[in-house]
C-alpha cells in the first residue's frame, strides 16, 4: 500500500539516484530524489571495530565493506520504498580514499548499472561533502565559498558551479580531522578523536594553554596543523617530565580553540577578499559544535549567510554522493563500466 502511494506521488520527471559510499570506514547507500530530497540514508559504521586498533585498518575496512554492501543497498531501497527498476542512475565515490574500500562500492555500483542498464556516475568524495549542503538548504546555489574539513582533507574553495571548484587554499601537512584524531590519541581519548575532543572541551578552558595558530604569509588561505599537533605533544611531554598535572579537558579545549580560530580566520579572510556573501562548511570536522558556533558568529558579524549540513550529513554518508551524482548526471557526466578506484583523485579531476 505504502509503496503504491509513494510511486504515485512521484512525477514522470523525477530523477531518482542511488548513491553509494565506501571510501573509508562507513558502508553507505542512499536514494536521492531530484538532487535535494533524501528518501533514505543508510550508514553502516565500522568505527567500533577500528577503535580496537586506534585507527582505520584498511584490510579490515575492505573486508567489512564486502560483508555489508549488499545489505546496505537493499535497506536503502527498502527505506525509500523503491526498487532498482525505479532508479535513473547510480552514483558512487571512486576517489579519493582507501583503494580496497573504494573498490567495493565501485564494483557494487558497476554491477547494478550493468544489470539494470543504468547510467553510472563516478563521484569525487569531496564534491560529495560539499553537496551535503544542498540537502537541507534548498535555496543554496553556487557560487559560494566552502571550507571542507575532514579526516583526510582541508580545503578552502569557491564553488563556482555544481561540481566546479576554484581551490583557494589547502593544508600543507595534516588535515584538521587528522590533527583531532592524533591529539585525542595523545591524551588517551582513543579513536575517532574529533567527537571525543568536541565533548571533552565542554569541561575545559580554551584559554588555559596557549597553542600556536599557523598563518602562512605567502599563502593566506592555506592551513598547517602539524606544528599545533607537535606543540600539544611537547606540552604533554613537558608535563610528564616535570610531574605537572595534566588537565585533559583544558588540553582538548585549548587545542580545539586553536584549530577553530584558524578555520574561521581563513574562511573570513577569503570571503572578504573575494567579496563572497555565502559560506558553507562540510566534512566530518564541520560537525564540531564549537566550530559551528564560532563560524556562525563570525558570519553574522560580517553579514555573510552561513550554511552547514546536519552532523549526520557532515561525516561520511551516501546521500551527499547521491546529490553530487544528480548534478553530474544533469550535466551529462557518465562513467564507463571500466570505472576504477582512484585513491589520490584530485579535486576537479575526472
Ligand atoms: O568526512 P569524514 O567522515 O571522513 C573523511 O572523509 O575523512 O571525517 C572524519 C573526520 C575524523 O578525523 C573525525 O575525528 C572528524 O572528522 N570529526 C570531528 C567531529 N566529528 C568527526 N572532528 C571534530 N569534531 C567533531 N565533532
Ligand atoms: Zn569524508
Amino acid at each position: 500500500m505504502k509503496r503504491k502511494r509513494m510511486v504515485q506521488s512521484m512525477s514522470k520527471k523525477d530523477v531518482l539516484i542511488l548513491g553509494i559510499e565506501s571510501s573509508c570506514d562507513e558502508t553507505a547507500a542512499s536514494v536521492v530524489k531530484n538532487g535535494r530530497e533524501v528518501l533514505s540514508n543508510v550508514i553502516s559504521s565500522q568505527i567500533k571495530l577500528h577503535t580496537l586498533y586506534g585507527g582505520v585498518v584498511p584490510e579490515i575496512a575492505s573486508r567489512k565493506h564486502i560483508e555489508k554492501i549488499n545489505q546496505v543497498v537493499r535497506q536503502a531501497l527498502a527505506d525509500a520504498e523503491v526498487t532498482l527498476d525505479d532508479l535513473d542512475a547510480v552514483g558512487v565515490t571512486y576517489g579519493p580514499g582507501l583503494v580496497g574500500a573504494l573498490l567495493v562500492g565501485v564494483a557494487e555500483a558497476k554491477a547494478i548499472a550493468y544489470a539494470k542498464k543504468l547510467p553510472l556516475v563516478g563521484v569525487h568524495h569531496i564534491e560529495g561533502h560539499v553537496s551535503a549542503n544542498y540537502i537541507e538548504h534548498k535555496e543554496l546555489e553556487p557560487p559560494f565559498l566552502c571550507e571542507i574539513i575532514s579526516g583526510g582533507h582541508t580545503h578552502l574553495v569557491i564553488v563556482k558551479d555544481y561540481g566546479e571548484f576554484e581551490i583557494l587554499g589547502r593544508t600543507r601537512d595534516d588535515a584538521a580531522g587528522e590533527a583531532f584524531d592524533k591529539v585525542a590519541r595523545a591524551i588517551g581519548l582513543g579513536y575517532p578523536g574529533g567527537p571525543k575532543i568536541d565533548k571533552l572541551s565542554n569541561e575545559g578552558n580554551p584559554e588555559a594553554i596557549s597553542f600556536p595558530r599557523a598563518h602562512i604569509e605567502a599563502a593566506p588561505y592555506d592551513f598547517s596543523f602539524s606544528g599545533l599537533k607537535s606543540a600539544v605533544l611537547n606540552y604533554l611531554n613537558k608535563c610528564k617530565m616535570t610531574g605537572e598535572e595534566i588537565c585533559e579537558a583544558d588540553v582538548a579545549a585549548s587545542f580545539q580553540k586553536a584549530v577553530v580560530d584558524v578555520l574561521v580566520d581563513n574562511a573570513m579572510r577569503a570571503a572578504k577578499d573575494y567579496h563572497i556573501e555565502k559560506l558553507a562548511i562540510a566534512g566530518g570536522v564541520a560537525s564540531n559544535q564549537h566550530l559551528r558556533t564560532a563560524m556562525e558568529q563570525a558570519c553574522t558579524k560580517a553579514g555573510i549567510s552561513f550554511y552547514r549540513p546536519s552532523p549526520i550529513f557532515c561525516t561520511d554518508n551516501a546521500a551527499m554522493i547521491g546529490v553530487a551524482a544528480y548534478y553530474e548526471y544533469q550535466k551529462g557526466t557518465r562513467s564507463g563500466l571500466d570505472l576504477n578506484a582512484v585513491p589520490n583523485l584530485k579535486l576537479g579531476e575526472r
